[in-house]
């Protein structure tokens, strides 16, 4: 490691888009990772998950021999002037965040840093984190900061590269200014914040943004009971730039290795602090309800009886881009359908095995003597797929599509009997096209294309 060289501690999401992100700008970075596995393939050049770009950057980071892995036994962090600590925080059994990998991390480090050094912390953690860690590290001669990231999977490199804002919690402001200059090449706004201000803020966001989507999935629900359509509501919405556009697009519900920890992490914080934080919690289960709405959908879309019946599902995934199933929302609902009595068979464009779900690696197959086919993961491929054929090999040609990606119009005209969620009966957005594009089509760079109509 050299003098001004970056360490990261962590080859997950963040530390990975991380490490090849900074790589990619021309630091020197090592990356320690403690999976030998996952070291020998990243060395190798092969990313473990899918992350668009990650691959690209991976390799130009070891051809140029900016970027290293190491196990952490033979870490080396005496040389370094920056470790990113960019470890699991995974929900304890109280649903507070499980900082044990963070500070058996510290634990490690405190020895071996250089005065001068600075360990920058990027894993999202609970407020107060921070100090915790000037006290753990016991070494005044270290600066701490705080520098949340806010990186969507699927877009991570992307969202690297071109932050909306920098966020740099630190008591000192040299340390601060020092983490800046690192992210200097990409001239983005950097918001300097105190240590429990930057910590807190991540989780805000992250719950701010997870309520916006518990309350467009209840808007959606209730565009079902009235006949209203969400898409036409949600393009009002979008229209009003204190509202804004991003994140309206209804679904089964909201998940990821994110949102539900770091709700739930943010409610166990609040407590401790004094603070019912009754409206998150209200968020949590809202989005539970979210999944149970699906659900009675499907069923009544089964003349009133899952059990027995057969379900395909499309998409396994938390998202599109991403073959991250962790928390995934079309899991919680094919949990539920299952529950019910319902078999599913499952499809997933990237995701070829489940244990918690036979799969078919054909979207038709999966869809073979089928009473009812559930779109659940916003794959913009699900849009392009064949309806006749679907429809013909189904026993009872019936959709019910979750994230409003499928043409209604083209789904009726195949035999299919449509319904997506919040639309009357699959209804289009009758708001003048153009209007409902300028409303909701503005480009937001982390999002997938928006599904048609919503
Ligand atoms: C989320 C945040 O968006 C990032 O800013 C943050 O950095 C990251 O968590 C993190 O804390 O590491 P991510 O978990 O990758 O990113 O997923 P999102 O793109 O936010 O999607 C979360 C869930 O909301 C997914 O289930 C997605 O399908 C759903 N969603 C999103 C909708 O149902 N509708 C939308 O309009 C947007």
């Amino acid at each position: 490691m050299t003098a001004n060289g970056v360490t990261v501690v962590g080859a997950g999401y963040v530390g990975l888009a991380t490490a090849v992100s900074f790589a990619h700008l021309g630091h020197r970075v090592t990356c320690v990772e403690k999976d030998p596995a996952r070291r020998e393939a990243l060395a190798a050049g092969r990313p473990p998950f899918l992350e668009d770009r990650m691959e690209e950057l991976l390799t130009a980071g070891l051809r140029s021999g900016h970027l290293s892995f190491v196990a952490p036994e033979t870490a080396d962090y005496s040389g370094t002037g920056f470790v990113f600590l960019c470890l699991p925080t995974p929900q304890a059994p109280d649903g507070s965040a499980d900082l044990s990998a963070l500070f058996g991390a510290i634990e490690q480090i405190a020895p071996q840093l250089r005065p001068g050094s600075i360990v920058v912390d990027k894993s999202t953690v609970p407020v107060g984190t921070a100090r915790t860690i000037i006290d753990q590290l016991d070494r005044p001669d270290v600066g701490v900061v705080s520098n949340p990231e806010f990186l969507q999977e699927g877009a991570a490199i992307d969202a690297f590269l071109r932050p909306d804002r920098l966020v740099i919690g630190a008591d000192d402001p040299s340390a601060a200014q020092a983490v800046a200059a690192l992210y200097a090449p990409l001239n983005a706004q950097v918001m300097v914040t105190g240590l429990a201000s930057a910590e807190l803020a991540k989780y805000a966001c992250n719950s701010f943004l997870a309520t916006k989507l518990s309350f467009v999935n209840a808007i959606a629900a209730l565009c079902d009971l009235t006949g209203a359509d969400v898409g036409e509501v949600t393009a009002v919405m979008g229209a009003d730039r204190r509202i804004g556009t991003a994140f309206l697009r209804p679904g089964p519900g909201w998940g990821g290795s994110c949102f539900p920890k770091d709700t739930s992490a943010l409610v166990a914080t609040a407590a401790r602090a004094g603070f019912d934080f009754g409206l998150l919690r209200a968020t949590l289960a809202s989005n539970r309800q979210s999944f149970d709405w699906v659900v009675s959908l499907a069923a009544e879309l089964c003349d009133g009886r899952l059990e027995g019946r057969r379900v395909a599902a499309w998409g396994l995934t938390f998202k599109a881009g991403t073959d991250d199933l962790r928390d995934s929302p079309a899991l919680e609902v094919i949990g539920r359908l299952q529950a019910a009595g319902a078999s599913v068979v499952a499809h997933d464009p990237v995701v070829d095995r489940c244990a918690a779900v036979p799969t078919a690696t054909d979207p038709y197959q999966a869809a073979v003597g089928a009473d009812l086919l559930i779109v659940l993961t916003e794959w913009p491929v699900f849009a392009t797929h064949d309806l006749r054929r679907v429809a013909d090999v189904m026993s009872r040609p019936v959709v019910l599509d979750t994230r409003g990606l499928i043409d209604p119009a083209k789904a009726r005209a195949a035999g299919l009997v449509y319904r997506a969620i919040g639309r009357a009966g699959g209804a289009p957005a009758r708001v003048r096209a153009g209007d409902a594009r300028s409303a909701l089509g503005q480009p937001d760079r982390h999002r997938s294309p928006e599904p048609s109509g919503a």
